[in-house]
């Protein structure tokens, strides 16, 4: 999910550049101004932080994108393009090391896990009639099998 922060400073090309260069398949995308309950549900382990009430704050503030990538390893992989949670931690050449500075404004959120994703799947998006289906017709350029 492009944050808030990613849309208003004009990064949503940018980010989803960098996915479709690396090979991934672009399966659901919408912008979405969050509602508040879904904000408080996605960051639920989180409750108990000082920052929780800040951080859904941040996510309602303006539209986010949210997308569904599909790939070889996507999870994993995309943590590593995202890099660390806190910006000043991030490697240079991953998206929060390029485009930001602080962790309560670092641009993009992505699934921590296989299990996550899709219980952040069903959360952010309506249903299947979201997700598309279909193949790249680039796929055996970019994967063997
Ligand atoms: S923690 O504290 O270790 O459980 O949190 P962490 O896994 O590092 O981060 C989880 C998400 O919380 C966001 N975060 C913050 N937001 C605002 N202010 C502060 N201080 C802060 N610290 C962490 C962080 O960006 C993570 O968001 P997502 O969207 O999951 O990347």
């Amino acid at each position: 999910m492009i944050k808030p922060d990613g849309v208003q400073r004009g990064y949503m090309g940018e980010i989803i550049s960098r996915f479709e260069k690396k090979g991934m398949v672009c399966k659901g995308l919408k912008t979405f101004m969050t509602p508040r309950e879904v904000a408080e549900e996605h960051y639920k382990d989180l409750s108990s932080k000082p920052f929780f009430g800040d951080l859904c704050d941040y996510i309602c503030s303006g539209p986010v994108v949210c997308m569904v990538w599909e790939g070889p390893g996507v999870v994993k992989s995309a943590r590593l393009m995202i890099g660390a949670t806190n910006p000043l931690e991030s490697a240079p050449g991953t998206i929060r090391g390029d485009l930001a500075v602080e962790v309560g404004r670092n641009v993009i959120h992505g699934s921590d896990s296989v299990e996550s994703a899709e219980r952040e799947i069903a959360l952010w998006f309506g249903g299947d009639d979201e997700l598309l289906d279909y193949e790249m017709c680039i796929k055996p350029w970019v994967r063997e099998e």
